[in-house]
């Protein structure tokens, strides 16, 4: 007899098959008892028949609590009344592991309650097409840039360097230096691309942001593409193809997880019709004061109000190009006809889920960036190796880097960032 995963139960229909599963849920009369199954790759019902079963087992379908795992013998039938189209004609049952007084129930919880039991939240129904949604987003980023001719780069998670500014790192002693949390893996990637020439970085980053918001997270993974031989341009065009094959990959392999999560997907697939509009900052200021956020001046960085009244002026992901120099990293590309502005661009979600790419050109020049690098008070000996990538055949290149679980929390339509990531950290949360 096979042994199956509910989730290829269509193969299997009128045969009689093996399940290793957990008990999501249970409901009984004195004749029939429906075990809500899940195994992890999809959830439906177990249908355990009083007239056809032994009496013992009878009982022990009766007797198993919420979280029990079990291994269900039984004929897989459609079932027409379920959005997942197939069941279990239940015929033996084996109890493998018991399970009393799981602590979560049907009924609502608090969210402090769920994310002290994250490890056992994950098994809901929602995290669980999150985290499908998730790893598709994953996979697909992988065919994206291999099929683009990216080679992965790995950058190191321990370093010297801080390139988002200072104030928001972790550091830790490193046998007598003082080290640090990689914040991006750009600097690296950036060596890469000018030895591989197409390359992409996908790894966890970390910042110690002391926001308490519902897009930040302390550690979070970000996909980061670097190309030499090319300018802005050349680069949001990769940008919006990138974003819009997620979404198309989300559509075409997580109908269900996007159905559980009640995602509208008529409004998603209009995300993958490109291009996607692109203003200057200049415009996004001037927007926003028309509209009453007297709070902003040109030189002040966007909140998440403004991004989201941003957002929601255009139907799709929009680019915020060209921002103030004062605000922006050191290795950016100054604008060649003015000396205020970067070739920076962010890409602003819509319906309110905030930036979820930064990215921009590459400042090029030895004694321009080692300026840089003085004017934002870093030590010059952590850069030279940085330094050295202007000294030996250095060319126009730009990249960007994608927050996974900003993009994930958007494309899964849900409120918070933390329920994108299987285990966040957060201010003040490191447990479980
Ligand atoms: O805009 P950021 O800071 O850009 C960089 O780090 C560049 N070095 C990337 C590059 O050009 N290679 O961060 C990039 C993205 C943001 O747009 C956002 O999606 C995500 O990373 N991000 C966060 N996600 C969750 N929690 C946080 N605290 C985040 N900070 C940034
Ligand atoms: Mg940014």
């Amino acid at each position: 007899m096979e042994t199956i995963r509910i989730i290829d139960s269509k193969k299997h229909v009128g045969e009689t098959v093996k399940i290793g599963a957990w008990i999501a849920n249970k409901r009984s009369s004195g004749k029939i008892a429906f075990l809500q199954l899940r195994d992890g790759s999809a959830y439906f019902q177990g249908v355990v028949v009083k007239a056809e079963v032994s009496e013992e087992i009878f009982e022990t379908a009766k007797s198993l609590n919420q979280e029990s795992s079990v291994i269900i013998t039984g004929e897989i039938r459609e079932d027409t009344r379920s959005k997942f189209g197939f069941e279990i004609g239940v015929s033996d049952i084996e109890v493998v592991g018991e399970s009393k007084d799981y602590p979560i129930t049907p009924k609502e919880h608090g969210t402090d309650f769920l994310m002290d039991h994250r490890h056992l939240w994950l098994r809901s129904t929602k995290q669980h097409a999150i985290m499908q949604i998730r790893n598709e987003m994953i996979r697909a980023t992988y065919e994206f840039f291999n099929t683009k001719g990216f080679i992965k780069i790995d950058p190191p998670i321990l370093t010297s360097s801080a390139p988002e500014g200072t104030t928001e790192l972790f550091s830790t002693d490193y046998f007598g230096q003082e080290a640090y949390l990689s914040q991006t893996g750009q600097l690296y990637s950036e060596a890469a691309a000018m030895a591989f020439g197409k390359v992409f970085s996908f790894g966890p980053t970390f910042r110690a942001e002391k926001s308490k918001t519902r897009r930040h997270l302390t550690e979070f993974w970000m996909v980061e593409p670097e190309m030499a031989f090319c300018h802005q341009e050349e680069s949001l065009e990769i940008q919006e193809q990138y974003v819009a094959f997620m979404v198309q990959a989300c559509l075409d392999n997580c109908d269900y997880a996007l159905d559980v999560l009640g995602r509208d997907k008529e409004l998603l697939k209009t995300y993958t019709e490109l291009p996607y509009p692109r203003i200057s900052y200049d415009e996004a200021v001037e927007l926003l004061q028309q509209n009453g956020f007297e709070d902003i001046t040109w030189g002040d960085d966007f909140g998440s109000p403004h991004e989201t009244f941003i957002a929601n002026h255009y139907s799709k992901p929009v680019f915020i190009l060209n921002y103030p120099k004062s605000m922006s990293p050191f290795y950016m590309k100054p604008h060649p006809d003015r000396d205020d502005v970067v070739i920076r661009a962010d890409l602003i979600a819509p319906e309110g889920y905030g930036e979820i790419i930064g990215g921009s050109e590459r400042a090029i020049g030895y004694d321009y960036m080692l300026n840089e690098i003085e004017k934002d008070g870093l030590d010059e000996a952590d850069y030279a190796w940085y330094l050295d990538l202007q000294k030996y055949g250095a060319v126009p290149h730009s990249g960007f880097g994608l927050g996974l679980e900003r993009t994930v929390t958007w494309i899964s339509g849900i409120e918070h960032v933390r329920e994108a990531s299987p285990f966040p950290r957060l201010l003040h949360r490191i447990y479980p």
